[in-house]
């Protein structure tokens, strides 16, 4: 086995997003059904939560299951419903150990009436914690985000509690499920898939985006060290040039 890449600890990605894909072939090539592949993918989930923490990652967000996956097989659903529940339930604990706080974003009100009820029990009882803030995209896509926002903002100018003139990125922002969230510095996506998915489109504007063939279910530490490893060796821009960039960096840690 290879040794687990080497990271710097002073370049963590502050906000680590993953998409979490590749459970279905995860199970297929095992010769198992998909729901096997949701169900080990609850450890992977557990292990990059507990890796993160330690890390010191400020914000990850998992895409757990998105407005589109209504779409998929009732029994499917109903599979990671359960998941998700169960996870709530028994994790509760382990989060506040660990001084992690869960949020939520997407449709809540689309989830069944028991799965949001351990959703709120869990987000109310880990409220006060600070060591980072574990997100779950649950019933989320970027663009009803975005429907979302617009219809939030038009109310607040047809109540004249906004005027049209000062709506900028910032208003947008505040009125995203991520609000108060920064940015994703680090987008992972399992499965090969080169796509966002309707993932956190807005949010992604300047994050880096790092794609494994590794499935879900496979998907542990060494991986995600491996992404981190490959996020570090990267120059990030925000539309700057390379030199711009290198010189202010320099004059930072002089
Ligand atoms: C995509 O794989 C994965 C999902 C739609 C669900 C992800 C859910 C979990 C990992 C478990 C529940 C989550 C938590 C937070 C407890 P896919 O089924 O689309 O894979 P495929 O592309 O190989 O078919």
């Amino acid at each position: 086995m290879s040794k687990p890449a080497k990271i710097d600890p002073d370049n963590i990605p502050s906000h680590i997003a993953i998409i979490m894909d590749g459970n279905g072939r995860w199970a297929q090539h095992h010769k198992l059904l998909r729901t096997m592949g949701h169900k080990v993918g609850v450890d992977s989930v557990l292990n990059i939560i507990k890796s993160c923490r330690l890390l010191g990652v400020k914000v990850l967000t998992l895409y757990a299951f998105s407005s589109e996956n209504w779409q998929r097989p009732e029994q499917e659903v109903s599979t990671l419903m359960s998941l998700l529940k169960t996870f709530l339930a028994r994790e509760l604990t382990n989060l506040t150990q660990n001084n992690i706080k869960l949020r939520a974003i997407g449709q809540e009100e689309r989830l069944p009436a028991d799965v949001r009820e351990v959703l709120h029990h869990s987000i109310r009882q880990s409220a006060d914690n600070t060591g980072m803030v574990l997100n779950l995209a649950l019933s989320y896509g970027s663009r009803d985000e975005i429907v979302r926002a617009v219809r939030l903002i038009a109310e607040k100018c047809l109540r004249h509690e906004l005027s049209l003139d000062s709506i900028d990125m910032e208003t947008i922002n505040e009125h995203l499920y991520t609000c108060g969230l920064p940015d994703p510095d680090l987008i992972i996506r399992t499965g090969g898939e080169s796509r966002l998915s309707n993932f956190l489109l807005w949010q992604a504007s300047y994050s880096e985006i790092y794609i494994t063939d590794t499935h879900w279910p496979d998907f542990r530490e060494p991986q995600l060290l491996t992404a981190i490893a490959d996020y570090q060796k990267r120059q990030r821009r925000f539309g700057k040039t390379g030199e711009q960039v290198a010189t202010r960096t320099s004059e930072e840690t002089s």
